[in-house]
């Protein structure tokens, strides 16, 4: 088994670069290209940088793909706080992403999220971020490493660290994740942690071995898993 590359940078500006860098090489080899994407905080960073390399022209998602890896369950159609609703602020509505090109999971049909993936071809590269508890998509500690798209219960630290998006109602308490089999199944895959909440998570995810209680260190199952943590994030790796 392969340690995932761990790549430290100085902070959330430079592990966002470095991701954006793989997305934009991986596009412009592959303008076709099947991306998976991730919403958060972390990943404020990373589309903004998207859309700004697409005014400046350095890149187009005019024939990319895109599978998002979560949404929340119960929510109403354009719900602020639902995460169409975030990729459609931050970044699909800033870029040229073909009508019809870019998903997300729904919970009422999560087998057809897997057979959609693999009608594309399957993800080229997968954006990921990291929960506190090690959680990688909404696949919280316990989660099977083959386990695929499904409907989830949010653990209670990920609800209380999703809490100000929804303020002041309450956090849905359950997702749809694709799982950490779908998750491993994508040809690349990029991680991006960063500040000292993740330092925990990102020290068990390259512990010596893989463990449930820490979904993100399946990436060593990955043979091709990167690591993009700044210096806080990076903090307590031995
Ligand atoms: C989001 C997702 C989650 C987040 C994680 C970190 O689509 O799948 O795993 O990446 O909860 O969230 P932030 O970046 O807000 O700390």
């Amino acid at each position: 088994m392969r340690r995932p590359q761990l790549i430290v940078v100085d902070d959330a500006e430079a592990a966002s670069a470095v991701a954006v860098a793989r997305v934009l090489a991986l596009l412009a080899a592959k303008p076709q290209a099947v991306l998976g994407l991730a919403t958060g905080e972390t990943m404020r960073p990373v589309h903004r940088r998207l859309v700004e390399a697409h005014r400046r022209g350095a890149v187009s998602f005019a024939r990319a793909r895109s599978f998002n890896l979560d949404e929340y369950i119960g929510l109403r159609p354009g719900h602020p706080a639902s995460f169409a609703s975030f990729m459609r602020r931050t970044l699909f509505d800033a870029v040229d992403f073909a009508a019809g090109t870019t998903h997300l999971p729904d919970g009422g049909d999560p087998s057809a999220y897997e057979a959609a993936i693999k009608a594309a071809g399957g993800i080229d590269l997968q954006l990921l971020g990291i929960g506190g508890n090690g959680h990688i998509g909404f696949n919280e500690p316990g989660s099977d490493f083959a386990s695929r798209t499904r409907v989830v219960r949010l653990a209670e630290a990920t609800r209380a660290a999703n809490a100000p998006a929804f303020a002041p109602d309450p956090v849905p308490g359950q997702a749809v994740t694709m799982g950490i089999g779908t998750i491993l199944e994508a040809r690349a895959i990029v991680l991006i942690a960063t500040g000292g909440a993740k330092a925990q998570a990102v020290a068990a995810a390259l512990g010596p071995a893989t463990t449930p209680d820490c979904p993100a260190s399946a990436l060593r199952l990955h043979p091709a898993a990167v690591i993009v943590a700044d210096r806080a994030a990076a903090a307590g790796i031995s």
